[in-house]
């Protein structure tokens, strides 16, 4: 039965390619950094990884910490089956002055142009906590053209008219993020020196964040100022597909 007997051949031979393509480390390759697991396309040395999939494995950190390609943005997981990784990104803050919390970040960036990895906007939120803040989220062109600006205005008067678990406007604001986005700017400015609300609510904050993890508690108006990260989910595929699904029905498949 020849045909069967090319049927089966081509069957397994996909179904070895699938698997050397998702999943376990290539031979001779370090299959973890820390307590982080690197399956292939990731890996730390190179003929390891696929284009673009490099993690700096820094083992100057006990445990050892992982970052994104060669920078300095820690990776804390990755799931092949969902295709996403994510990382730790910084929050941005001002605070007031005279309590000498935290230095002010009032701009922050992160950019992954050339890198096979999206901002997932379906998991994160750009998000604003504070009492009298305004933040911008945007991408900036290297043409210094802006094409694409959104933001969040947080403001309350005292913090019995924050409604706990509810971000939507008092002391809390959330805004989605554009699909497929690779690059973007923060910048956060407080509308008043705080010292009428600075007893509870001493920073204004800025951050994009996975929805998953953050649900606004009205405590947060006081303590979040003491996350200087937070998690934030990126969308990653092998070849040319900017979402796991499309690549799903590629032959080299590879979101798990
Ligand atoms: C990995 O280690 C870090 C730092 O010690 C810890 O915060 C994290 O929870 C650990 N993750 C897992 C999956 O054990
Ligand atoms: C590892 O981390 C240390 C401390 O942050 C830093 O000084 C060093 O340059 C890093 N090494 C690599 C290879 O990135
Ligand atoms: C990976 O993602 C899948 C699909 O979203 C989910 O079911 C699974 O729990 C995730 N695995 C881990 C370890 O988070
Ligand atoms: C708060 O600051 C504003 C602007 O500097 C000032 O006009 C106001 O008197 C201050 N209020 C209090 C209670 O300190
Ligand atoms: C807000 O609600 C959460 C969940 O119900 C609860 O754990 C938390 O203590 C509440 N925070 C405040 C300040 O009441
Ligand atoms: C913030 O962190 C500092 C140092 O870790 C701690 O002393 C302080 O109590 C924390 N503040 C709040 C409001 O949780």
């Amino acid at each position: 039965m020849p045909i069967y007997y090319f049927l089966v051949l081509f069957i397994l031979s996909y179904l070895l390619t699938t698997t050397s393509a998702a999943g376990t480390t290539l031979p001779g390759c370090p299959d973890s950094c820390g307590n982080l697991t690197i399956p292939y396309p990731f890996g730390i040395q190179s003929g390891c990884h696929l284009p673009g999939f490099l993690i700096t494995c820094n083992t100057t950190y006990s445990p050892p910490r992982a970052f994104l390609d060669t920078g300095n943005v820690p990776v804390t997981s990755i799931n092949l089956s969902a295709g996403t990784a994510v990382v730790e990104l910084l929050v941005a803050r001002d605070c007031y002055a005279p309590l000498h919390l935290s230095t002010s970040i009032l701009q922050t960036e992160f950019d992954l142009t050339g890198l096979p990895y999206t901002i997932s906007n379906t998991r994160n939120k750009f998000t604003v906590v504070g009492c009298s803040a305004i933040a911008l989220n945007y991408r900036y062109e290297q043409t210094n053209t802006v094409s694409y600006t959104s933001g969040c205005i947080a403001f309350c008067s005292d913090r019995s008219s924050v409604i706990n678990g509810s971000c939507s406007g008092i002391g809390c604001c959330q805004s989605a993020i554009p699909k497929g986005l690779q690059r973007f700017n923060t910048v956060l400015q407080s509308t008043s020196n705080m010292n009428l609300t600075w007893t509870f609510n001493p920073c204004n904050l800025a951050f994009l964040i996975d929805t998953e993890e953050f649900v606004f508690d009205v405590a947060d108006l006081a303590n979040f100022y003491n996350r200087t990260t937070v998690p934030v989910v990126l969308d990653w595929a092998v070849g040319n597909h900017p979402t796991c699904e499309s690549a799903a029905t590629s032959p080299d498949y590879a979101c798990g």
